[in-house]
């Protein structure tokens, strides 16, 4: 895996948090990552950390071995048009983190039998903390392990089916908004009953997080810590029913479908 050289096509949000992840993990090198856009100008600071920049996309596949694809859907034919030239199926290993793309929309565009893995990453693999979902149809064995190895190195992966690759992004992908969303709730409430609000964010943060890792330290259920914590006519329960009259649970279900059903016409629209 250290002698391969990358090259991320895309480099936004999920491009640069994917390199700066991997540099992080200490199994590339930025010399080993070439990143393009079409404003090369905005990642100068990647160039000046030792990372390839450049605008064509088709000379980055040339000097790389696996090409990740990282535009927003809607920017993906374009892409595929100026790369389709450089692809080599026999040397090159494709990773899609295109949400609603499925691998044989590629090949199919491509028109070449190349191997593809999609990657459903989140936010969280700038800090080695993603959960990221793997699929493919046709990629071997020992390319989805180089992919999970990949992967592995900047947070937990799972491999999935491709059909459920779209309630992936919905559930892990845009998980992080809805999470994010709750703890930022969480410290309105916080200010409101007295604490300044860089405080009551580090407090909401902190426990959003012990709460994360009690579930995933002791392999416990939700409603079983619950349990701990609600006494009998106690605070915490009447705070937690008064969520769920309100529609907290129903509103995070409901919000997590409409998200699947959008991550699943992206492309087509
Ligand atoms: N954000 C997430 O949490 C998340 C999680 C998992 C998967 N995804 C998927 O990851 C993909 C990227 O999302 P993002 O949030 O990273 O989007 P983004 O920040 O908009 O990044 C896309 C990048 O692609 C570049 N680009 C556009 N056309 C290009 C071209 N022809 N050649 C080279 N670069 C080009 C854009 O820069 P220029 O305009 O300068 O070219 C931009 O920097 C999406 O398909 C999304 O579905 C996102």
């Amino acid at each position: 895996m250290s002698k391969q050289h990358i090259a991320i096509l895309g480099a936004g949000n999920i491009g640069l948090s994917l390199a700066k992840g991997l540099v992080k993990a200490g199994i590339y090198q930025p010399s080993q990552i070439t990143l393009t856009r079409r404003n090369i100008a905005s990642l100068a600071n990647m160039k000046e950390e030792g990372f390839g920049v450049i605008a064509s996309n088709a000379e980055a596949v040339k000097g790389a071995t696996i090409i990740v694809l990282a535009i927003l859907p809607q920017q993906l034919n374009k892409l595929l048009d100026e790369i389709k030239p450089s692809v080599d199926p026999a040397k090159h290993l494709l990773i899609s983190v295109i949400s609603g793309v499925s691998c044989q929309d590629i090949r199919k565009y491509l028109a070449l039998d190349v191997q593809v893995v999609r990657v459903m990453p989140n936010t969280a693999i700038a800090i080695g903390q993603s959960m990221t979902c793997i699929a493919t149809d046709t990629a071997t064995e020992e390319n989805i392990k180089v992919v999970t190895a990949m992967f592995n190195t900047v947070g937990v992966s799972i491999q999935i089916n491709e059909d459920l690759m779209t309630s992936a992004t919905a559930l892990c992908a845009c998980g992080i908004a809805f999470f994010l969303r709750s703890i930022r709730a969480a410290s309105q409430g916080g200010t409101e009953i007295g604490f300044h609000a860089h405080d009551a964010l580090k407090m909401a943060a902190q426990t959003a997080k012990g709460a994360a890792d009690l579930l995933l330290q002791l392999s416990s259920h939700p409603e079983h810590e619950i349990d701990k914590v609600t006494s009998p006519k106690g605070c915490t329960i009447a705070g937690l029913n008064e969520m769920e009259h309100n529609g907290f649970s129903s509103a995070m279900i409901k919000g997590i479908k409409m998200s699947a059903e959008k991550a699943g016409v992206l492309y087509k629209e």
